[in-house]
Parts: C-alpha cells; sequence; structure tokens
C-alpha cells in the first residue's frame, strides 16, 4: 500500500510548537517497517503530478490563514471525488481551526454529544434567552472566547471586527463611509461591511475543568485542565494534571474516534454531571500533541481498558494509528 505524505515547505503538522514539524524521517521509517511504501513531498507537486489512482494520501493542515485556504482549495479540488484516498477524511480536513464546519457536521449527523452549538456572521437572527459562549470560528488556547448574553453579542462582534481588520480591509471600510456621507449608497456598503463568523454555544455552567483527550487508535491519552482564575475557560490555563480517568470517559472518547472514522482526534471533553460527556470541540488533525509528550501512560482499550507505560514517541503513535486504520479497511 502506498502512501504519499504531503508536506507544505517540508512542514507537517505539528509537534509541541505549532511551528515544529512532525519528524517524518521517524515517520518515513516506522510506516515502512509496517510495509507501506512512503512517498513525501510538497504540496506543489501534488498540484504538478495529480493524484494517482489505488494510493493514499495523507496531507499537512496549517494555521496561518493562508496556507490554511490554499491547502483547503487544494485537497478540496483533488479529493472532492476521491475521498476515500485520504487519511484525514475530507470533512474533518475542513473541520479542522474551523469551529463553524464543526458545528454543522455533526450537530445532526453522527452523535458525537457535541454540545448544543449555532454558527452565525455578525448578526443574530433571533434573541438569546441565556447567556452563551461566543467563539470565533478559528480561535486557540481560550482567545476568541467568551461568555456573552444578548445585550454583549454587538460589543463582542465589534471587537472582534475592529481586532480582524486587515490593511485592505480598514481602506475599504473608510472609502464607505465617505461615499456615504458624499453620496449615499447604503445597499453597497451594506454588501462590502466587514463581517465576523463566530459560533454560539451553550454554556455547560459550574465546570471547573475539562479534558484533553487525545485518541490515537484505541491508545487514549487524558489530561485534566483545571479552570484559569476568576474564569470560566480552562485551555490556556496551564493548571493540567494527569488524572485516571474513568471507564465511561474512556469510552466516549474512543466512540467519538470511531464514529467520526478517523485514526486519531484531539478532543475537548466537558463533564456535564457525572459520567456524562459533551465535546466542546474537536480536531481530526494538525492538533497539538502536549498531552500525548507528556504523559506516563496511555490507557488501551483490549477485553477491557489496560492502563499502559507509554514507551512510544508522537510519531510512532500516529504511525500505529494509521496502520490500524488502513488495516481496517
Ligand atoms: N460551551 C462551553 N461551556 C462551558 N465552558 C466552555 C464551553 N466551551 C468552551 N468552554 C471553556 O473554554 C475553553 C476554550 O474553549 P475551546 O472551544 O476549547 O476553544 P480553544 O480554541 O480556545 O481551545 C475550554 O477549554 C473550556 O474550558
Ligand atoms: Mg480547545
Amino acid at each position: 500500500m502506498k502512501i504519499n505524505i504531503v508536506t507544505y515547505q517540508n512542514y507537517f503538522g505539528h509537534h509541541l510548537k505549532v511551528e515544529e514539524s512532525l519528524n517524518l524521517n521517524v515517520i518515513k521509517k516506522e510506516l515502512e517497517a509496517k510495509n507501506f511504501n512512503i512517498n513525501i513531498f510538497d504540496i506543489n507537486e501534488l498540484i504538478k503530478y495529480g493524484v494517482n489512482d489505488n494510493e493514499f494520501y495523507w496531507i499537512t493542515s496549517h494555521q496561518n490563514t493562508a496556507v490554511k485556504k490554499y491547502l483547503n482549495d487544494i485537497v478540496f479540488s483533488l479529493f472532492v471525488n476521491r475521498e476515500e484516498q485520504l487519511i484525514t477524511s475530507l470533512k474533518l480536513y475542513f473541520a479542522h481551526d474551523n469551529k463553524g464546519i464543526q458545528s454543522l457536521l455533526f450537530n445532526n449527523g453522527k452523535s458525537i454529544e457535541l454540545i448544543k452549538q449555532k454558527y452565525y456572521l455578525s448578526s443574530l437572527s433571533e434573541d438569546i434567552d441565556r447567556k452563551k459562549v461566543f467563539k470565533t470560528i478559528d480561535g486557540a488556547g481560550g482567545q476568541g472566547v467568551s461568555l456573552v448574553d444578548n445585550s454583549k453579542i454587538k460589543k463582542r462582534v465589534n471587537k472582534e471586527k475592529i481586532i480582524s481588520f486587515n490593511i485592505y480591509e480598514c481602506k475599504t471600510a473608510i472609502k464607505e463611509k465617505i461615499k456615504k456621507i458624499v453620496k449615499r449608497n447604503d445597499k453597497y456598503a451594506s454588501y462590502v461591511e466587514k463581517r465576523v463568523p463566530y459560533v454560539l454555544q451553550d454554556f455547560i455552567e459550574g465546570l471547573d475543568s475539562d479534558y484533553k483527550v487525545l485518541v490515537f487508535f484505541k491508545r487514549v491519552y487524558v489530561l485534566k485542565r483545571n479552570i484559569r482564575d476568576n474564569d470560566f475557560r480552562a485551555s490556556g490555563s496551564g493548571k493540567f494534571s494527569y488524572i485516571e480517568p474513568t471507564d465511561e470517559l474512556l469510552n466516549y472518547s474512543l466512540n467519538l474516534r470511531e464514529n467520526i472514522n478517523s485514526p486519531f482526534v484531539s478532543i475537548d471533553i466537558a463533564e456535564v454531571s457525572k459520567n456524562k460527556f459533551k465535546c466542546i470541540e474537536y480536531q481530526a488533525t494538525h492538533f497539538g500533541p502536549y498531552t500525548q509528550l507528556n504523559a506516563k501512560y496511555f490507557y488501551e482499550k483490549k477485553d477491557k481498558w489496560e492502563k499502559v507505560v507509554k514507551d512510544n514517541n508522537l510519531e510512532q503513535d500516529y504511525c500505529y494509528s494509521i496502520y490500524e486504520f488502513m488495516k481496517a479497511k
């Protein structure tokens, strides 16, 4: 079986720091030892040579928005009729770093107990009756996440507008303001007005922590993250610990990975009541590996859950997952 690993400028995301690539030499060696034929090349070569029948493709994603858009465009165009050749599925590739797509994919699809949420653009089409969690669609580390009620949403959107204005948008906005004063063309001004995409999630009250869980096929790594002082957010708090997870948490995590049909997944999980879980966010590619890198143990599903001393590195976990996932294909 041939697997093509497609990089962007020799980068495949990501290691502990987002700008650090996974070690592709280790990955190549590991997968070759499992009898895969491995070819590593840049996204530009994929454009040049196209997609071969009967081969598989594992393609990096990126957090730089321009790079991400470029990669998305290529991956969509080349694989829309060849989805089965992608290791990270087309929809999960698009869901990376896009909470809007995440919310739409699995709210109505296979149940992963995703917390109820809705995708908006700038204004709300209805009033909200209680506090919600506002999230910009591409935030990370708790940035862009805040609590809002009806009165605060407009302010929050405006703040996001200002933060994310680029020079071109600034120019357009000023031009339109001047035009509006000189000769009114409200319709055009409204057409070109800058807008902010975001999701509103049901707020789970009273949480003191969440779980960051990484599932590599049947291996589960669990990190507990306490919330920051005087805040409801756990991500980015730095108050992390490795706990003994319950079977229910492990089962929930493994089921989620199986439901979305991915070799691996990173999940943010809230315990809404004893042993009842909701997914706050998920990523099936280009996710932070802290939880795997710092763990001493993982939990593996055999007949029952077993606690196993970790002696595999991150790259080996990726390769193990791909091997098991492809075997089942
Ligand atoms: N719906 C929610 N209810 C309560 N707390 C939440 C909710 N969504 C997120 N949080 C808290 O906010 C943190 C950041 O949210 P998350 O969606 O994971 O964004 P990020 O991209 O910053 O990781 C989470 O770690 C969690 O502690
Ligand atoms: Mg998160």
